[in-house]
């Protein structure tokens, strides 16, 4: 019913949660990273906590106090991010949310010292990072897989495309083209989508998304 939460949802589960932006180096001093505040996925390792859950959360570099009963790893790096998730989910568990803004690109070389200023232009030359989330959805003790996609257009088509590319069990999708949602906001709507149904989250405080989306999470895993 409405405004109860079970708070033995997920005993006995081992969740696992990334979360933030992951920073890649161009020198000792200069990075590349995103807009991710941390927020939302923090708010989805408290709730999981709250459901019953032994929560660990790998999370970028964010300015957010570790909820309760939650273990914290912290990483900077996409291949960092991506090591501490192949080993926790190569020890075995149950739910894996990736709510991370993974830097999609890090540069292909980190200078070592700090680069110069000189010529007019330079090239940065950037190479793809692993994809975390796919990596854990295709691994042989796959954990029950959640990804997240932020989108500004045709939300629902490229989520959908991102559930069955990489093979998840479900994925959270917003809209953040608008001014109340995502990122830094302290609110969220997240349209959930797995194969063969979706329910609309709508626009709420993220502590209280991020409940309905482990409620969500739980219908479909027991299933
Ligand atoms: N993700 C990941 N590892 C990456 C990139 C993304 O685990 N290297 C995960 C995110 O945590 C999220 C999901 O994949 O759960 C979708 O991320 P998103 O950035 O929306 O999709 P991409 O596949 O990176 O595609 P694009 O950025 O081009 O939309
Ligand atoms: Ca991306």
């Amino acid at each position: 019913a409405a405004n109860v939460f079970d708070h033995n949802l997920l005993s006995g589960c081992h969740v696992v949660i990334t979360a933030g932006p992951t920073r890649e180096a161009i020198d000792p001093v200069r990075y590349i990273t995103n807009q991710s505040s941390g927020k939302m996925g923090y708010a989805v390792a408290e709730a999981a906590a709250e459901a019953g859950a032994r929560v660990t959360l790998i999370s970028g570099p964010v300015n957010l106090p570790t909820p309760t009963r939650v273990h914290r790893i912290d990483v900077v790096r996409a291949d960092e991010m991506y090591d501490a998730s192949m080993a926790v989910v190569g020890e075995g568990c149950d739910v894996f949310i990736a709510t991370a803004a993974v830097a999609d690109y890090r540069p292909t070389i980190t200078s070592d010292h700090k680069i110069k200023k000189s010529t007019e232009e330079i090239h940065l030359t950037l190479v793809k990072n692993p994809d975390i989330v796919a990596a854990v959805a295709a691994h042989a003790r796959r954990p029950f897989t959640v990804g997240f996609a932020a989108e500004t257009h045709d939300v629902i088509t490229y989520a959908q495309r991102k559930l069955e590319n990489k093979h998840l069990d479900m994925i959270a999708t917003n809209d953040v083209s608008g001014e109340n949602v995502g990122f830094n906001s302290d609110n969220n709507a997240l349209t959930v989508i797995w194969p063969g149904g979706h329910k609309v989250l709508p626009l709420a405080a993220k502590r209280q998304i991020a409940k309905q989306l482990i409620e969500l999470i739980a219908i479909r895993y027991k299933r």
